[in-house]
């Protein structure tokens, strides 16, 4: 597709939700792997199929529902995304990223970005929570969607994630009594979980955390100018030493214990940016 059609679908997409949610959601989540019960802390105005929105792709990954769930939380216009896209369905970045370009349309600034990932550094334990302080992308995508034969810029960047948002989400843990780390995330294509050849080698890169999203949605964030904070829900701990493999199911049932630590940070959040 080109620049300027996915312009067009995203917009038609914001109009639509527009139609049934009018108010400007300055803050967007999105729920990662088994987070669902997260958006039951949202006060629902309007709940809205993916199916139902206009050039939205559908959600197949295990654990997504697919709707994107419109209302108040901390009394604050919210748009949460309850599931989202990953290339590993088979989506170009472009289908994967159609959500955030919408949210760009429909005002967003702040986008919280949740996923559930694999531990790699020692210190960390199933159930903990990692903000993303930087990540290493290995999923080999240019970052987002420019014209066929005009180069996308290749400007130097710095991190995408918002330094004071990752301030406030460590003492927030801090205060609140629980372990929040900060690191890196390393992005592959999945489907699959890691070889243990695979997570030594992530770690020996300097990766804290693997998983099979977030990176392309960050970026699209960026190039709106949106503040970025990345949450990554530990659901297991790769032990590369140790013949142990890691099963959705696992993953999904340790998203769903680490849950609640999210939703304190997320609240802080939009407390303080308010
Ligand atoms: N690797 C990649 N993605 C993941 C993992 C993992 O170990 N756990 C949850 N998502």
């Amino acid at each position: 597709m080109k620049r300027a059609e996915l312009d067009r679908a995203a917009s038609e997409a914001a109009d639509f939700v527009k139609g049934q949610f009018s108010a400007t959601p300055r803050f967007a989540l999105i729920l990662g792997t088994g987070s669902n019960q997260l958006a039951d802390a949202v006060s629902s105005e309007t709940v809205i199929d993916y199916g139902e929105i206009p050039h939205f792709p559908r959600s197949t990954a295990l654990g997504h529902r697919g709707r994107l769930v419109c209302g108040q939380l901390a009394n604050q216009p919210i748009v949460v995304m309850q599931g989202r896209f990953h290339l590993y369905e088979g989506y170009p970045r472009e289908r994967v990223t159609l959500p955030i370009d919408m949210l760009a349309q429909m005002g967003t600034e702040f986008l919280f970005v949740g996923n559930a990932a694999g531990g790699l550094n020692p210190a960390m334990a199933t159930g903990d929570v990692m903000l993303i302080e930087s990540h290493i992308d290995l999923m080999f995508r240019p970052p987002w969607a420019g014209d066929p034969g005009q180069a996308v810029p290749t400007s130097r960047r710095t991190d995408p994630y918002d330094p004071h948002l990752l301030a406030s989400g460590l003492a927030c843990g801090r205060h609140h009594d629980f372990p929040v780390h900060q690191g890196v995330y390393a992005a592959m294509l999945g489907p699959t979980y890691e070889t243990r050849a695979e997570y030594r080698m992530l770690r020996r890169i300097g990766a804290d955390v693997a998983g099979m999203s977030t990176v392309p949605e960050v970026n699209a964030a960026t190039r709106h100018g949106m503040r970025v904070l990345g949450l990554s829900l530990i659901t297991n701990v790769a032990s590369p030493d140790a013949p142990q493999a890691t099963s959705g199911e696992e993953v999904i049932e340790a998203a769903r214990a680490g849950a609640p630590k999210l939703e304190a940070i997320v609240l802080d959040a939009i407390h303080r940016n308010s």
